[in-house]
């Protein structure tokens, strides 16, 4: 193989894909990677360098200095905002209109699979672009914010952003609804996630005792690796678009 594009694809997952029932995606931020979104565990740039996001996103951090959570989420969303889907979101949104059943699961809050077209999609760790009442729980979509912090327009509590922080619960309907679909899933793919951060990671090992064929996609080595039928050292944004095509479109490959 040479060190230039995406890995060779082995022609037996090509062949598993092509034929799978109930495909299951997790994906972490490394999928955004190639849109130009750092990485959970990437240095941070610029005024928020200085700053570790596990000292950031937390609700003992957002007590003690709202406006400064805030302002970091600011940022974020705002480079959010900007950005697009890549070839890698793209080809999970052509991946779900491919298979008969297809369940996205990310833990990425950024947006951006909804934003290419994937519409079955669960979100473990929330949306950075909503917001939500800490006192009453109420979520606006896509809520501008102007005054620093917010507060709700209905109670004047705080409004801090619907996502989960570290120490917090993931939202139950949304892992049940992962759990069921990684239990029940003939092929798994675990795409741009350290799978350092539980309860997510524990999702592709439900999958193999379900039996599914597990395949991840990352440009490095990570705990699940050893674990995986396939392990697809690439981007994202070359390894699915290449696998979809071979799989789909074999005359195109
Ligand atoms: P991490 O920053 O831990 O991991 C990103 C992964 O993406 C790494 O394994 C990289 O090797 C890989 N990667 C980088 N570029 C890639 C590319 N172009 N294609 C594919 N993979 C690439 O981010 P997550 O695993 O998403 O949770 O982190 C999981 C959770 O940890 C986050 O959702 C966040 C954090 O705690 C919360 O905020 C609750």
């Amino acid at each position: 193989m040479s060190g230039e594009g995406p890995p060779e694809l082995p022609p037996a997952l090509v062949s598993t894909l092509r034929n799978a029932k109930h495909v299951v995606a997790l994906t972490g931020s490394g999928v955004s990677a190639e849109s130009g979104v750092p990485t959970f565990r990437e240095a941070q740039t610029g005024l928020w360098e200085r700053y570790d996001p596990q000292e950031l996103a937390t609700p003992e951090a957002f007590m003690r200095d709202p406006r400064l959570v805030w302002e970091w989420y600011q940022w974020r969303r705002e480079l959010v905002s900007e950005v697009e889907p890549n070839p890698g979101h793209q080809a999970l949104t052509e991946l779900e209109r491919r298979v008969p059943s297809f369940t996205l699961i990310t833990q990425n809050v950024d947006g951006l699979h909804q934003e290419s077209g994937s519409r079955n999609v669960i979100e473990l760790h929330g949306n950075i672009r909503r917001t939500r009442c800490s006192g009453e729980g109420i979520v606006f979509e896509r809520d501008e914010v102007s005054a620093m912090p917010p507060v709700c327009r209905y109670c004047g509590s705080l409004l801090r952003p619907d996502v989960v922080w570290f120490g917090e619960m993931l939202p139950p309907e949304a892992l049940d609804a992962a759990s069921e679909a990684a239990r029940g899933c003939d092929l798994f793919f675990s795409i741009g996630t350290s799978s350092l951060v539980y309860p997510a990671a524990a999702l592709p090992y439900e999958a193999m005792g379900g039996a599914a064929v597990l395949v991840e996609v990352n440009p490095d080595e990570t705990p699940l690796t050893r674990h995986a039928d396939y392990s697809l050292r690439g981007p994202a944004g070359e390894v699915l678009p290449k696998l979809v095509r071979e799989a789909f479109e074999p005359g195109n490959g």
